[in-house]
């Protein structure tokens, strides 16, 4: 009987469309799932959507659509996704799943019974995006979320408390007990300094909206978004509905989440599991965050890329290898494109592809394409390979992903160092073609091992390259344990480069180019702003102002306006006078020192200058601009 392996990834929040940060928790995990495969693991691989809670029905209302409707739309856009990159989930769970909400009020139901329940006063702060209650010590007199910088909100309302408080020591006795349960290890040590410090009861319900899932016996009340999230490891599996299924599967082996939501998988979480009596999650693995060329990802900023989008332009196997290699799995790390292309053409289409090209290349010309004799008089290499190997499944089972990618690039690295050495252009010169084939054997089971350690990574390549090495087979533990898999005279292919690379110039950013659908204005919005031509007549600086200028501008048959101008520090009067500048005419008057403005120029602006801008040639004034 193969042992089980049930992984998780967070379930997503509904509120906005998944960019690459979140799309890096999931595709970790799938590496991660792929990877039990291959070692004889009976996998479970969950993940899903979190659907209720105050930021999902302020984002549904924002889009003028029923909670429900707008949930539905978003859960498909996540699961269109996962299928387009690849992951191999075996369910997809959301949390407005009726059978889900129903373990959601039993489980609820006995923590009450089980006394961990009470009513009291929630009076504090709570963050709506992070769906956090934060207490006084935590803030400081800005009342920012601590978490996400964003501004909190106070509320004051009747809600059910959870006796977590009373949980702090068997939680502490549990960490004690297994080093190992929350990582990495400085994670854990966050989690600790939590508990050293004692916990507070923690409210998980609301009454101020409502939707979520309703307290049992108490239908003014919605269940606490986070309670009902949680809840979603143990539902999947079939907790109060299929308890044979339940307990083959539960506890999960593996919770993979982001830093800043370890708090609640490593404490609001096993608590909640204690209070029930349910054994706690096996491990808990929190890691960082992915920063986009040095800046946090945020819609507003333009930065959320399209995950597909970049699969569309790189390829899957090529954006899924860039992430596990340059981001160290567990650490913060940044997405650049650029670095993502010099990947591309180092690691895969240099080392990698072109390794196997002038392999096959070799074997089609003086073997016609059969693989050659098999040969172990190489000990020294095979030692290196199977040591190499070894590390390899020894990191991946620590879950040190980056680091086990290493070892299949050192592989390669070892492989193309041979192949230079060994010459085997020289080689085939020789009339005796047994050297020659050794050569082209050993870095041909190589490059299979190679393809199977990069199998979690890159799924689609590896079967590809194990195609044309002549293998067919499954891809299992066994190619990795032993040398020699491959069969001599099986039919080697010799194809196209398994990966083209990049020149500088043919890389157009995806950052910023991406169209935020809740950005985009209508042609009509557009057209509510007036532009006009307007004509510089006079400029003077304004008396006691180190930045503003008054102009008059001639707007032809509109007349003439007084503008002020934030552009003393850029341009002197004189310079302006006769200028034909771009002018917006609708805008609102307002007052600067005292003085009307009656419009608006524009003008561009860099950390460092302003210019403003001007119509190419002359056209009459109070020409209209579109
Ligand atoms: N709904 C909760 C999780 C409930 S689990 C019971 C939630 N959702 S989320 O959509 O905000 O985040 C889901 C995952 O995406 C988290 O693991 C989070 O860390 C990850 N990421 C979102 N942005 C990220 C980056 N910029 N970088 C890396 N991962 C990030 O929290």
């Amino acid at each position: 009987m193969p042992e089980k392996f049930y992984i998780t990834t967070p379930i997503y929040y509904v509120n906005s469309d998944p960019h690459i940060g979140s799309a890096y928790t999931t595709i970790v995990a799938d590496v991660i799932a792929r990877y039990k495969r291959i070692m004889g693991y009976d996998v479970f691989f969950l993940t899903g959507t979190d659907e209720h809670g105050q930021k999902i029905l302020q984002a549904a209302t924002q889009n003028g659509e029923d909670p429900q409707s707008f949930c539905d739309k978003l859960a498909a856009k996540f699961k269109n996704l996962w299928k387009d990159l690849n992951i191999t989930n075996d369910y997809f769970i959301r949390t407005t799943n009726e059978d889900h909400m129903r373990v959601v009020q039993s489980f609820v139901s006995k923590m009450k019974e089980n006394g961990d329940v009470y009513k009291g006063k929630y009076q504090g702060w709570y963050c709506i995006p992070c769906e956090t209650y934060w207490s006084e010590e935590d803030l400081d007199e800005s009342k920012i979320c601590p978490s996400c910088g964003r501004e909190l909100k106070f509320i004051a309302e009747d809600n059910y408390f959870f006796r977590l408080s009373k949980y702090t020591d068997k939680l502490l006795k549990h960490y004690e007990e297994n080093p190992d349960f929350v990582q990495p290890d400085f994670r854990r040590n966050e989690m600790l300094k939590i508990l050293q410090s004692g916990l507070k009861d923690l409210s998980i319900t609301r009454t101020t909206f409502s939707w979520g899932v309703p307290m049992p016996d108490d239908l003014q009340h919605v269940i606490y978004v986070w309670v009902d999230a949680l809840i979603n490891y143990i539902s999947a599996v079939g907790f109060m509905k299929d308890e044979s299924r339940f307990s083959y599967y539960w506890p999960a082996d593996l919770h993979l989440i982001g830093k800043e939501i370890n708090r609640f998988h490593s404490i609001v979480w096993p608590a909640m599991l204690m209070s029930v009596g349910l054994p706690l999650p096996k491990k808990v693995f929190a890691h960082g965050w992915l920063t986009v060329n040095g800046q946090k990802i945020s819609k507003s900023l333009g930065n959320a890329i399209d995950p597909r989008f970049l699969a569309d332009k790189y390829g899957n196997d090529v954006v899924r290898f860039y992430l596990l290699r340059d981001i160290v799995f567990g650490k913060d790390g940044d997405f650049s494109e650029q670095n993502l292309v010099n990947r591309l053409n180092a690691d895969l289409a240099n080392n990698y592809g072109n390794l196997l090209h002038r392999t096959t290349a070799m074997i089609k010309k003086h073997f016609n394409s059969k693989l050659p004799e098999r040969d172990l008089s190489d000990s020294k290499l095979v030692e290196e390979v199977m040591t190499a190997v070894k590390s390899f499944t020894h990191l991946m089972d620590t879950l040190q992903i980056t680091q086990a990618l290493d070892k299949a690039m050192e592989l390669l690295t070892l492989a193309n160092k041979y192949f230079d050495e060994k010459k085997p252009w020289i080689l085939a010169k020789d009339e005796n073609k047994k050297p020659l084939g050794s050569v082209l054997y050993n870095v041909c089971e190589i490059l299979l091992k190679v393809a199977v350690m990069l199998a979690p990574i890159m799924p689609e390549t590896s079967l590809d390259v194990m195609n044309r090495l002549g293998f067919n087979g499954d891809i299992s533990e066994q190619l990795l344990s032993t040398w020699g898999v491959l069969k001599s005279k099986d039919t080697v292919k010799h194809g196209k480069p398994l990966f083209t690379k990049i020149q500088e110039k043919q890389t157009k950013p995806v950052v910023n180019t991406q169209l935020q659908e809740d950005n985009l204005i209508s042609i009509d919005e557009f057209k509510k702003i007036q532009l006009k031509v307007g004509k510089v007549l006079r400029a003077e600086k304004i008396p006691k102002s180190k930045k503003l200028l008054k102009l008059i501008v001639d707007l032809g048959p509109l007349g003439q306006r007084q503008i002020i101008a934030g552009i003393a520090n850029y341009y002197e009067p004189q310079g302006l006078l006769g200028k034909s500048i771009v002018v917006v005419i609708n805008l609102k008057p307002v007052k600067l020192m005292g003085l009307e403005s009656q419009g608006m120029l524009l003008a561009a602006k860099s950390d460092a200058e302003l210019k403003i801008l001007t119509v190419d040639g002359s056209i009459e004034p109070g020409s209209a601009i579109s």
